[in-house]
């Protein structure tokens, strides 16, 4: 596969991605379209945005006609849709963007990849469309019942059943991957590990949500982009996989460690007003990656903890850039007077 339209990929997993394919396939044209929403940002991409085999185009999913120019243009074999509004608190507060990018802009990237006959259409899901789990219950396997909870959740749902009926209506060669929570640089600090991470450097409050018995599986963002190139180019068409960290912690647990390791106490731990419908349990059995594709984790939660927290030690000038008028205008609506 050697020229790929990348969408999202000025967001935290695109951008790793794309890094990732720049460094290590130096054969690859990786044309990057994006939108720039609040979560994405030419930073994440330094100097990449150089290299001769990255094309940045700023722009929208749900136009088609540019989609089609690009493929055209570049002669584009294959599209990874990471593009996506991706943050679960957002969609309860506001989720019409959910369905316009997340539904709509993947059918129109679809639809442009059936016109012109690609070879390959991966859509970048996640494990929430497999709803919530009981303490008890097996992992989410490929043949777990869809069942999302949340507008988010529900409109990658809505967007993998296109990407399926595509590929049995039309014959599309596609791919779904559904992984679990990522965390590592380049995280927009809406989202747990990264928001934790940098209130305790600066001795702001952690605000959990309920109890914080929640529990996800954590993944390096890293080991998610190496499982997403494997299955571009190693996957039989039509194969749904699950991609994730075997690495079940609550919240708490997350929380805990991110103090001792930045040194803080835990008299910043805040518990707040729980989420909306909040899933109770995420587990991924990716038992069918690892057999069929020989895709498996590479980096501990400790290790990636500790790489992640020193990266946004490093970054704070990133941190600034990145954390615009629109997030503290959202952190103080979601915990300004808490
Ligand atoms: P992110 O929010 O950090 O980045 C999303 C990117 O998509 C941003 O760069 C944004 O500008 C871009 N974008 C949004 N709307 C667009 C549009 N209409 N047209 C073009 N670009 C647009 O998200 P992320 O955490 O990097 O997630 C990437 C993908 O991976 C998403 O599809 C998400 O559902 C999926 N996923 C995320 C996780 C996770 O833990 N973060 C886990 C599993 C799956
Ligand atoms: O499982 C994959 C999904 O993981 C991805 O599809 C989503 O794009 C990604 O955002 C993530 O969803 P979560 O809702 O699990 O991630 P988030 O980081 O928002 O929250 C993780 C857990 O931490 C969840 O139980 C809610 C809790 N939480 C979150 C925030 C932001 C808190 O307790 N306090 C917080 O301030």
């Amino acid at each position: 596969m050697n020229r790929i339209l990348v969408t999202g990929g000025a967001g935290f997993i695109g951008s790793n991605f794309v890094r990732m394919i720049l460094d290590e396939e130096p054969g690859v044209l990786v044309v990057n379209l994006d939108k720039l929403t609040y979560a994405g940002n030419l930073e994440n991409l330094g100097g990449y945005m150089k290299k001769a085999n990255h094309k940045f185009v700023k722009g929208d999913i749900c136009n088609g006609d540019m989609v089609e120019k690009l493929i055209d243009e570049y002669k584009i074999e294959a599209i990874i849709n990471f593009a996506a509004e991706s943050h679960v608190d957002r969609s309860i507060s506001e989720p019409k963007v959910f369905i316009d990018t997340n539904v709509t802009g993947t059918l129109t990237l679809l639809e442009a990849a059936r016109d012109k006959k690609l070879t390959r259409f991966v859509q970048v899901s996640t494990d929430e469309v497999y709803g919530s789990l009981k303490p008890d219950d097996p992992e989410f396997s490929e043949r777990t019942l869809i069942s999302p909870n949340s507008p988010y959740s529900a409109s990658k749902a809505a967007a993998d059943h296109l990407v399926r009926a595509f590929g049995h209506t039309w014959n599309l060669p596609v791919n779904i991957t559904r992984c679990s929570n990522n965390y590592g640089a380049y995280q927009f600090p809406e989202k747990m590990i990264p928001l934790m991470i940098n209130n305790a450097l600066n001795d702001k409050p952690l605000p959990v949500y309920g109890d914080g018995m929640q529990v996800r599986d954590w993944l390096y963002v890293n080991d998610h982009c190496r499982a997403i190139w494997v299955v571009l180019t190693e996957a039989k068409a039509g194969e749904v996989y699950n991609i994730g960290g075997c690495n079940e912690k609550t919240n708490m647990e997350v929380i805990r460690l991110i103090l001792k390791k930045v040194g803080k106490e835990e008299s910043l731990i805040k518990h707040v007003a729980d989420r909306l419908g909040h899933d109770r349990r995420y587990a991924i059995d990716a038992g069918k990656i690892m057999t069929e594709l020989g895709w498996k984790p590479t980096v501990t939660f400790e290790e990636g903890l500790e790489k992640t927290i020193q990266w946004y030690l490093d970054n704070s000038a990133w941190l600034s850039n990145v954390v615009s008028g629109d997030y503290q205008k959202y952190y103080q609506d979601m915990y300004g007077n808490r």
